[in-house]
Formats: C-alpha cells, sequence, structure tokens
C-alpha cells in the first residue's frame, strides 16, 4: 500500500452525501481505515446503508470482488463522538456549507485531535484563510509562531458530488498552509484516485465561482419565462453534452447549498454577477432543497 500521503487513519466529520463519499473512496481506494463522525446517528445510518448499496453495486457488476467489498466496508467505523477522531493523522470536514459551524468545529480541533493532524475542509466557497485562523484556540496569536503552525495544518480538499464516481478534488492553500500540508492533501486524494486542481483562495475556488453563475443564469431564465425548466435542461444537456441540465444540477447539489455558496461569492467579492436569483432564495424559504429532501425544480420519489 503506498503511504507516500502519510495517512494512515482518516477522519470524516459529517456523514452526508460528501462525507459519506469521501469516507467510502478513502476506504476502497485508497485502503485507509476510516473514522466517521456525526452529531446525528441518523444521518450515519443512511450513510452507511449507501455505502453498502454502492458497494453492492460494483460487486455485482464484477468491479469488486465480495471480499475486497466486505475489506473496504470493514475500514469504515463510526464514533460518537469527536475525541473518537484523536489518533487520526488527517480529519476531513464535510458538514454543511455553514461558516459559524465550521469555525466552531475547527475551533475544537485543537483540543479534541492529535496536534500533528492534517486539518482538511471540503467546503466549496468558503475561505480556508478564515477557516485556519479558527482552529488557533483563544489565547494563542494566529503571528506568533505557534498559531501559525496551528494553521499550517489546514487546507481545502474539495470533492464533487457524487464523490465515487466525479475524478476530481480542488486542492486551495489558505494563507497559512504549509506546503507539507499541501503535498500530503494532493497525494492523499491521488491515492483516493482523483485528479487534482490547484485554486487560490478566493470565494468559489475556480469550480464555484464559474459554475454558481451558470446555474444562476438558468435560474433566471426560467424565472423570466424565456423556457420551460424541461427546455433550460434539454438546451444544455443536448446542446452541450452536459450530463445533466443546470436546473437538474441545482437539485442534485442542494438548493441550500447552491444559495449558501452564491451568496458567499456575492459577498465576497461584491460583483453583481453572483448575486442569487429571487427564486432561488424563494425555494429555499419554502424549505425546496432538490433532491435531498424531494422537491426542488423537479419533484422526486
Ligand atoms: N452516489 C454514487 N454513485 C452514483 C450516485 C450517487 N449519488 N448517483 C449516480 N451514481 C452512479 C451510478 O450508480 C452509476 O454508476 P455505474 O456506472 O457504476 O452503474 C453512475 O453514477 C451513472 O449513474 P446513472 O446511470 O444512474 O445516471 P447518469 O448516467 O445520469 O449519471 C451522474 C449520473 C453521474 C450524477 C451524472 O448525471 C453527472 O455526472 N451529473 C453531473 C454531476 C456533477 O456535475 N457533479 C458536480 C456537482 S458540483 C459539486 O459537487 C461541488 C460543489 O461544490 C457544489
Amino acid at each position: 500500500m503506498s503511504v507516500a500521503h502519510g495517512i494512515r487513519t482518516l477522519g470524516v466529520l459529517g456523514s452526508g452525501q460528501m462525507g459519506t463519499g469521501i469516507a467510502l473512496v478513502s476506504a476502497l481506494r485508497a485502503k485507509v481505515p476510516v473514522l466517521v463522525h456525526d452529531r446525528s446517528p441518523e444521518q450515519v445510518k443512511k450513510g452507511l446503508a449507501l455505502v453498502d448499496k454502492l458497494l453492492a453495486k460494483d460487486v455485482s457488476k464484477g468491479r469488486l470482488t465480495t471480499e475486497d467489498a466486505k475489506d473496504a466496508k470493514d475500514r469504515i467505523s463510526v464514533v460518537d463522538e469527536l475525541k473518537g477522531l484523536r489518533d487520526v493523522d488527517m480529519v476531513v470536514e464535510a458538514v454543511s456549507e455553514s461558516l459559524p459551524l465550521k469555525q466552531k468545529i475547527f475551533a475544537s480541533f485543537a483540543s479534541e485531535l492529535k496536534p500533528e493532524a492534517i486539518l482538511a475542509t471540503n467546503t466549496s466557497s468558503i475561505s480556508i484563510t478564515k477557516i485556519a485562523a479558527s482552529a488557533i484556540p483563544t489565547g494563542i496569536s494566529a503571528a506568533s509562531e505557534e498559531g501559525q503552525k496551528i494553521a499550517s495544518r489546514v487546507v481545502g480538499l474539495h470533492f464533487f458530488n457524487p464523490v465515487p464516481v466525479m475524478k476530481l478534488v480542488e486542492l486551495i492553500s489558505a494563507l497559512q498552509t504549509s506546503e507539507e500540508t499541501l503535498s500530503c492533501a494532493r497525494a492523499f486524494a491521488v491515492a483516493c484516485g482523483k485528479e487534482v486542481t490547484t485554486s487560490k483562495d478566493v470565494p468559489g475556488f475556480v469550480s464555484n465561482a464559474l459554475l454558481m453563475p451558470f446555474i444562476n443564469e438558468a435560474i433566471m431564465h426560467l424565472e423570466k419565462g424565456i423556457a420551460t425548466r424541461e427546455d433550460i435542461d434539454t438546451t444544455l444537456k443536448l446542446g452541450m453534452n452536459h450530463p445533466m441540465g443546470p436546473l437538474q444540477l441545482a437539485d442534485f447539489i442542494g438548493l441550500d447549498t447552491c444559495l449558501a455558496i452564491q451568496k458567499t461569492l456575492y459577498e465576497g467579492t461584491g460583483d453583481s454577477k453572483y448575486r442569487p436569483s429571487v427564486l432561488l432564495e424563494r425555494m429555499v424559504d419554502a424549505q425546496w432543497y432538490g433532491r435531498k429532501n424531494g422537491k426542488g425544480f423537479y419533484d422526486y420519489d
């Protein structure tokens, strides 16, 4: 087994669609033991059921032996408390796209994890530099050697949904991230079977700074009645060979997540091209979040 990344055990925080996918590729491809923590036991149960389903599909398609599937599943365990992650070499945080929530979590790492652990965030748009600053405990100056050392272990490791299928990981360096942290995170993503691109720490990085205006423009086309949702999606799907139309993709990502990313882009740049459409705001007000809860631009079972 390649250990160029030096990660002997991984922690994953959050067992939604992203956290579960990250746990699966880490156990199956990088072959590392993975400890998953989520504050919701129901969410963990759902995540583990998805892991079972995806592994069983790979076995039924002849891409994986029953034994390899079992080994991968056995590498994944659940811990009830954050302190259960105290021995991991790297943690990947994959909770909701909320800065205060991420700051709270990163602030707790200093007392819960070992001091040399790499602290990766799967955020899709939030400043990695801000998240890194929140990992420094109160009382330690961010400018001190100790403060800089703590923040140097924070890195952006942005996976794409569905994680087992999408080939990319976007690697983002905070102002404070060390070269050692970056190269370890990159090697780990490669061990998970991913191609890695790098982006500066700007709102939305490369991926969402380009994707979100596209999705938002599609929503505004719908809002203005320029075309039906089906015609907008079919135009992009068949006319540009996209796997999904932009409204389907927004539902797939989650409308609440799209709105959170768009707000980060708009607030972080002040550029009106990133202003979320009123229709998207209203759909999230209505708690229509897309596929994850059954209603978005389309209805799902
Ligand atoms: N988890 C794991 N695997 C999944 C899955 C999921 N949620 N959904 C679909 N798949 C797998 C299927 O099991 C199937 O695998 P096999 O080939 O091994 O059987 C494969 O994907 C293809 O699925 P389907 O045949 O059912 O359907 P499809 O051909 O329409 O593909 C899709 C589905 C892969 C999701 C495809 O539509 C697609 O690529 N869509 C675009 C996805 C995309 O753009 N993702 C990035 C979103 S942005 C993001 O994630 C980052 C962010 O910051 C917001």
